[in-house]
């Protein structure tokens, strides 16, 4: 048992790096194959992958940017357009709340390491707070995120929404604040 614990730390962890993917060929995705590559890349929404050490592509996520949490892929779609023509107006951030609207692993493991990698670039980021899922009415999306840590925040008529919260130290919480202050002290002097 005690070996078996110190076998498991000495385990070398994995690397992954987070990166940006120009182009995906959406028929993979298992989630939402309907979502063509252009509705994914436009109004400021992003795909990631995660390439593992073999430089291989071991799972995809995709993004919008949101001011508020949506029930639906339309509700996304609008939101994600308002936050984007906001930001354009005011030059200011692109929606607060990451909505990982689709993820699928290409390796096994693979789901799991994408949501952390996703998680440590929230956290790092000074304009995104929040991480939300909009995610298919199933028993795997449900087990997968539930098992991951994520909480659920609503079931929805053809959706559910979990969130992984983002924790911030005290320090974190302190720059978060004079960062909003000094941001609308920009504002008004403008
Ligand atoms: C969900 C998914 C991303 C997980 O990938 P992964 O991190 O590489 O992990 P695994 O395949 O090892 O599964 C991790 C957990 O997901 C859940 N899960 C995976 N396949 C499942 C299935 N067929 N039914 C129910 N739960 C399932 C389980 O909780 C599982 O943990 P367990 O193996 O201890 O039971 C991957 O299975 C996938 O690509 N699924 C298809 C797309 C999808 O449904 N995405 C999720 C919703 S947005």
């Amino acid at each position: 048992m005690v070996l078996k614990k110190i076998y498991k730390a000495l385990e070398k962890s994995p690397k992954f790096e987070l990166i940006e993917l120009p182009f995906i060929d959406v028929t993979e995705d298992p989630v939402r194959p309907e979502l063509s590559l252009e509705f994914r890349q436009s109004h400021g929404r992003k795909i990631y992958g995660i390439r593992d050490e073999e430089g291989d592509i071991a799972a995809v996520m995709c993004f919008a940017f949101t001011h508020d949490i949506p029930k639906s892929v339309e509700e996304m779609d609008a939101m994600s357009r308002d936050a984007a023509m906001q930001a354009i107006h005011r030059a200011g951030v692109q929606g607060t709340i990451a909505i990982a609207y689709t993820v699928w692993a290409k390796k096994k493991g693979g789901g799991k390491h994408m949501v952390n990698e996703v998680y440590k670039m929230i956290k790092e980021s000074n304009h995104l707070s929040r991480l939300v899922t909009l995610s298919p009415l199933t028993d795997m999306a449900r087990k997968f995120h539930l098992k991951n840590g994520a909480k659920e925040v609503q079931v929805n008529l053809t959706t559910q929404n979990f969130e992984y919260d983002i924790e911030l130290s005290e320090w974190e919480k302190l720059k978060g604040k004079v960062t909003e202050k000094w941001r609308n002290t920009t504002w008004s002097i403008k």
